[in-house]
């Protein structure tokens, strides 16, 4: 079997762009090497400590009951078994970023695309875009999830519907995902805890999200969080917190968007860092080295 490509970001004169590919592949799992296994295992390892106390139990449960380990990177092939069975979600093998559209059409197929390629030594500590340990490590878990997974594929069908109404209605959708899936954290008895896939998939943020007094934490709200701009540069401003994934389902597959989308037509963005008099604020962060250019 050929090896699939390696999609990454290209340099060009306007600096580093994103590349965008549609190809569906094999896991090549013969081609990783040693040094591929021991990254995974590295970043698996380090993760599982810091998320001791700090992930959503969902997450860390799933994890396990899907047979994730250190050991070796998975093959998608064993994980399908489980999550055919838990939720009858699929795993596919790609090459790299997705054109939005694609991705939208996978999702509510019920079938979540992983980045085959996983980062580089020198790229342990950050990588600029998704590679197999963010994707497979932070975002595989609570597939396991019913809710969680309804809500996934449920979005993946929202986008598709709000790629035929134009850009606003797809940056409102975009962010969204952003502040749930991927920065999202849930209230516990024990007290806020992670379960968007950015942060599980980050030592650095795993720990500033919780324990940093720089960020807000504001309760989630769907047209606040359609709002709100976003940083792909650094750690997260603002978190979003949920008391479940019931409520977060409630918020959003239920009620049909077009009338949301209606009312936030033209409305004004708010930048990433900001509290609102209408916020329920768990944290009022102190702000503390925020970069000051605008927000995504
Ligand atoms: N309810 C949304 C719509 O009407 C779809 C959606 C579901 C969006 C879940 C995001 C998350 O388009
Ligand atoms: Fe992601």
């Amino acid at each position: 079997m050929q090896t699939p490509r390696r999609v990454e970001h290209e340099l060009t004169d306007k600096g580093y762009v994103p590349v965008y590919t549609t190809a569906v592949v094999e896991q090549p799992w013969d081609s990783y090497s040693p040094e591929d296994h021991d990254t995974w295992a590295q970043l698996f390892q380090r993760q599982q400590e810091i998320l001791r106390g700090r992930a959503c139990a969902e997450f860390l449960d799933n994890q396990r009951r899907m047979g994730m380990t250190a050991n070796a990177i998975p093959k998608f092939a064993d994980l399908n078994v489980h999550l055919q069975a838990a939720t009858g979600w699929k795993l596919i093998a790609v090459e790299g970023l997705l054109p939005e559209l694609t991705f939208f059409e996978h999702l509510a197929a019920r079938e979540f695309p992983v980045t085959w390629w996983i980062r580089k030594p020198e790229q342990i500590d950050y990588i600029s875009e998704p590679d197999l340990f963010h994707d497979l490590y932070g975002h595989v878990p609570l597939l396991m999830n019913p809710i969680f997974a309804n809500y996934m594929q449920a979005y993946g069908a929202g986008g598709v519907r709000a790629s035929t109404f134009g850009n606003e209605p797809l940056t409102n959708l975009t962010r969204l995902y952003w502040y749930t899936v991927e920065f999202g954290l849930i209230n516990t008895p024990e007290g806020p805890r992670i379960y968007g896939a950015g942060i599980l998939s980050s030592k650095g943020e795993s720990i500033h999200s919780l324990e940093s007094a720089t960020p807000n934490q504001i309760g989630f709200d769907v047209r606040r969080v359609m709002r709100t701009r976003y940083r792909i540069d650094s750690y997260q401003k603002t978190y979003f917190v949920i008391d479940s994934f019931e409520q977060l389902f409630k918020a959003t597959v239920d009620p049909d968007f077009g009338p949301i989308y209606y009312d936030l037509k033209g409305a004004e963005s708010i930048p990433a860092g900001n509290v609102l008099d209408s916020d329920r604020v768990y944290q009022r962060g102190t702000g503390e080295g925020w970069p000051t250019d605008a927000d995504v």
